[in-house]
């Protein structure tokens, strides 16, 4: 079971990921494209500005009027993106199979990361559940994609600390990770891959290059 979970189905996960991604890119462009009237009406120097302006945390006044969600926010997602990536256990993987590694975060460090992530998720279910405008607007699917996105740290958290027996720890921990992967392409979890298209647009429109105003 953990080679077939560890081997195959890593590799069928990162295709799905990788392709899935690329898919949804060429097809949004395409889209576009088609449409005739977004690229021309793109500017660049309103598109990374906008970028630029948006990743600084307090930035903005929506940022400025909620600090707890603005700094959970931030935390959450630079910690949700840079623990798979640098975690120690995750490039030895991949040292063993493709003999490419890379600098890493000390295991401490990664799992606070982890329990930040962890917290995080705790705080937007507690939110979806009690502010009554969020719960307006939530379904079922808004928890279901938060399991999604959290299972892959409590699971490794678990292996991690060797709680619960590790090779079954182990091998929940990877299928949530391939799920969360394969997940990402094809639901709302996209919005990783969109996020530069979305400001990129936004800020185009605030530079008042095309004014269609159809946000
Ligand atoms: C897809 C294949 C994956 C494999 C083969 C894999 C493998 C591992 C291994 C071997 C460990 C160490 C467990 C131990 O020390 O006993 C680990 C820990 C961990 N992994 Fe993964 N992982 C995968 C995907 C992911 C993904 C997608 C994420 C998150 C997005 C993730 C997040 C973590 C975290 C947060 C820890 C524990 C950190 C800690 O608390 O110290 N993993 N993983
Ligand atoms: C790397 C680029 C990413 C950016 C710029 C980004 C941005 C955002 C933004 C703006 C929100 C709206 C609420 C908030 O500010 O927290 C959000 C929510 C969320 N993001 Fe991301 N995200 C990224 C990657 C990811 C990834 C890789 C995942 C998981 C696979 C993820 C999972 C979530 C979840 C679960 C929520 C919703 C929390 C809730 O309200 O229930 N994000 N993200």
């Amino acid at each position: 079971m953990y080679e077939f979970v560890s081997g195959p189905l890593v590799w069928i996960a990162f295709i799905i990921f990788i392709g899935g991604s690329l898919y949804r890119i060429f097809y949004m462009l395409q889209s576009s494209k088609k449409e005739k009237v977004v690229f021309p009406h793109m500017s660049l120097e309103h598109s990374v500005a906008s970028l630029i302006h948006w990743l600084i945390p307090f930035n903005n006044q929506y940022m400025r009027q909620r600090p707890v969600f603005t700094i959970v926010s931030f935390a959450f997602h630079i910690c949700l993106v840079f623990t798979p990536i640098f975690l120690l256990a995750h490039v030895i993987l991949i040292d063993e199979s493709w003999n490419i590694s890379w600098w890493t975060l000390s295991e401490s460090v990664t799992d606070w990361m982890t329990i930040i992530v962890i917290a995080g998720a705790v705080f937007y279910l507690v939110r979806r559940l009690t502010d009554p405008v969020v719960k307006n607007v939530t379904d079922t699917s808004d928890f279901v994609l938060l399991a999604i996105t959290v299972l892959p740290f409590i699971t490794g958290f678990l292996a991690y600390h060797q709680w619960f027996g590790t090779n079954t720890m182990l091998i929940l921990h990877i299928l949530a990770g391939e799920l969360m992967l394969i997940a990402i392409p094809f639901t709302r979890l996209s919005h990783m891959l969109f996020f530069v298209f979305t400001r990129t647009y936004f800020g185009s429109e605030q530079g008042h290059v095309k004014n269609s105003k159809d946000w």
